[in-house]
């Protein structure tokens, strides 16, 4: 039988440190990548532009009848999970939010930081995790959507950026906080700037692991975990997919190939 796809999407690149994680927890899934690069950034954008993008997206997918949908990104997510689960419900869909949950129950100083884009941090969703799980807790919930960008042009090393991390995180300095959420899936790809400009006294969580750890129960449950034979991986943008792979090769250190896609 032919194995069907995971599909992982983004609004652009950030996903792929998803992607990334879901490939080492499940080495024999293949999977297919959807990057909006043509649409990026969604924060910023409308709740409603933001849900319509990402259900043609999971629509388009359905039709390549994926077996499971990761919206790989905190914004999407926040944006509308429910929204997307209520019009394709045949297909199960696993969205990703900035794990404020883990990081108040790791604080021991009972004070952390998370950062996400703009739109995240401004959205209901957000507030609502931080007063749900973090009631106890001194949340810095700080908008940083410029790091999205940088990313996206696949600046993530080097002195210019450091200097770009360290002034977006500027609000974070003197804070006595103990850990730093990184609720947007651009942010891993940065995370070594982020850790040296934060110090070694904060550590830093994303979610990655934690989404791949998930789809694995998923399909566990549905017993449509692949767990022999070489994966196939394919990578679609509705960007430029000259430069989305050039950038892309830079991010993951591999080669691969992204193909356009008009969706
Ligand atoms: N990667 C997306 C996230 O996790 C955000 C980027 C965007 O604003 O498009 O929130």
């Amino acid at each position: 039988m032919k194995q069907k796809l995971i599909a992982v999407v983004d609004s652009g690149s950030g996903g792929l440190s998803v992607w990334q994680a879901m490939v080492a927890l499940l080495p024999h899934e293949s999977m297919v990548y959807v990057g909006d690069h043509a649409h990026l950034p969604y924060s910023g954008k409308t709740t409603a532009y933001i849900r319509r993008r990402i259900l043609s997206i999971v629509r388009f997918l359905a039709k390549l009848q994926v077996k499971l949908v990761v919206i790989a990104c905190n914004t999407a997510t926040v944006a509308g999970i429910d929204y997307y689960r209520q019009h394709v419900s045949n297909i199960p869909i696993i969205g990703v939010v900035p794990v404020v949950k883990t990081a108040a129950e790791l604080s021991k100083k009972r004070s952390f930081a998370v950062i996400s884009t703009n739109y995240t941090a401004a959205s209901r969703y957000q507030h609502d995790l931080i007063k749900k799980y973090a009631g106890d807790c001194y949340v810095i919930n700080l908008g940083c959507s410029n790091l999205v960008r940088a990313v996206e042009s696949g600046h993530v090393k080097g002195a210019s950026v450091r200097r770009h991390v360290e002034k977006v995180l500027a609000p974070l300095k003197n804070s006595d906080i103990d850990y730093l959420a990184l609720g947007c899936t651009h942010y891993p790809f940065l995370s070594s700037i982020i850790r040296d400009v934060v110090g070694s006294g904060v550590q830093l969580l994303d979610s990655g692991a934690a989404v791949a750890r998930r789809v694995q129960r998923v399909l566990e449950q549905t017993q449509t975990l692949a767990k022999t034979g070489k994966p196939k991986y394919l990578f679609l943008t509705t960007g430029e997919a000259r430069n989305v792979t050039r950038v892309a090769q830079l991010l993951l250190d591999r080669k691969i190939d992204f193909t356009k896609v008009n969706i």
